[in-house]
């Protein structure tokens, strides 16, 4: 594949594919409230100096990748959580031209965002980073905000049959000279060009969160940097839960991927202080309203999660306590166990969120950070 002049090596652009032990991202920090769904002081208050006040504190510590998500509506009750936001191609834009270092995602909706729309938004987003920028592809499961653009919403299999045709049209639009037809199931593209391409050869880095087995057979065969949601502390378990994704990209792609999780840390000088905090934000003054309304659609037919009436509450919790994050409450010492067991078990990076997002990572910045880089976690391997 020609490397044309201004195009380098993604693994020499982008902090993604780096050799430190443990990378680190932020996630949602482009939507009100951040990860949290609750009337918590102190919560993100979605401004365009506040998404940038994390995005450079984040710079600063050399995060690998900033994770906005696609969201199009809120959830109602009181708080109205993630209503408010940054649409993610635009927010990525802007959060490369202030950042230095860090990796910078956009995540697309496939039957939102058009492949050649995709496809040009990145390759401009890989220029301003210089080479940093990693597309997270989401098929969609919110049906309300699918319907808002009056879009059908697409059947779970088809939804991954139109992700793959998507990414191939996204793909040839990166790396091809000539310019190409395609008619397929999902679109119809006549010549199709794309100059000038991305600044990362072959082509950007690409993440997906596929959970259900389709989604995890399309995240390992097409995708580097797998994201799983990890609901269990214990270390073999993990371990066991992360192998298992890179044997299927072994054995059934022969290809290596790079798997992530989310975690939420709720930190204090004492694992009662935390445990209380936890404790205020979630159950005295969360929105369990507009948790109730994000699970309905969660569990709906159409997404194939199979959620049993007993998981509710647990689901609501989890979303409310920090957007489906493995909860970290203790001490700054308990947080560092936390991310060296997740290191352990295999993780390559983990994105990071805290209830007041803003105080959390300065609190991260100074006191758990310098742990992190003593223990290692930190150093290129
Ligand atoms: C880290 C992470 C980021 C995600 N970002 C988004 C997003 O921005 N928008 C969205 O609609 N879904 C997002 N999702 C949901 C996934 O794209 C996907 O729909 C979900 O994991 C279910 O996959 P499945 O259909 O294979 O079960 C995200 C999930 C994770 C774990």
């Amino acid at each position: 594949m020609t490397i044309r002049a201004h195009q380098r090596d993604r693994l020499e652009t982008n902090p993604a594919f780096s050799t430190r032990r443990l990378k680190l991202g932020t996630f949602q920090t482009n939507l009100d409230s951040g990860c949290v769904m609750s009337d918590l002081d102190g919560r993100l208050d979605i401004t365009w100096p506040n998404t940038v006040a994390l995005a450079k504190l984040a710079d600063a510590m050399e995060f690998e990748a900033l994770v906005p998500v696609a969201r199009w509506q809120g959830w109602g009750g009181k708080t109205n959580p993630q209503g408010p936001g940054f649409e993610a191609y635009t927010w990525a834009a802007g959060i490369s031209g202030a950042t230095q270092k860090a990796g910078v995602v956009s995540t697309s909706h496939i039957t939102i965002n058009h492949p050649i729309i995709a496809a040009k938004q990145s390759a401009v987003v890989d220029h301003i980073s210089n080479g940093r920028f990693i597309l997270n592809i989401v098929t969609g499961w919110v049906q309300p905000e699918i319907e808002m653009f009056g879009q059908p919403m697409l059947g779970h299999e088809d939804r991954y049959a139109c992700a793959a045709e998507w990414l191939a049209i996204v793909k040839r639009l990166w790396t091809e000279d000539e310019s190409f037809d395609h008619e397929g199931r999902f679109f119809k593209i006549k010549k199709g060009y794309l100059a000038p391409k991305p600044i990362q050869h072959p082509y950007p880095a690409i993440m997906n969160a596929g959970a259900s087995d389709l989604g995890r057979h399309y995240a390992v065969k097409h995708c580097d940097l797998v994201f799983t949601v990890i609901r269990t502390g214990g270390l073999d378990e993990c371990r066991a839960h992360v192998e298992a994704y890179h044997r299927l990209a072994r054995e059934h792609y022969n290809r290596d991927i790079k798997v992530w999780t989310l975690v939420n840390i709720v930190m204090g000088e004492t694992e009662k202080e935390a445990r209380d905090f936890y404790n205020d934000y979630v159950h005295k003054r969360g929105d369990w309203e507009a948790a109730k309304n994000m699970v309905e659609i969660f569990s709906l037919e159409t997404n194939k999660r199979n959620v049993p009436p007993e998981r509710i509450k647990p689901l609501q919790e989890a979303f409310i306590q920090g957007w489906g994050g493995l909860p970290v409450v203790g001490t700054k010492e308990q947080v560092v166990d936390a991310l060296t067991m997740l290191s352990k078990a295999g993780l390559d990076g983990v994105l990071v969120a805290f209830p007041r997002y803003e105080q959390g990572m300065r609190e991260f910045r100074d006191v758990t950070y310098p742990l992190l880089k003593q223990a290692g976690l930190r150093d290129f391997v």
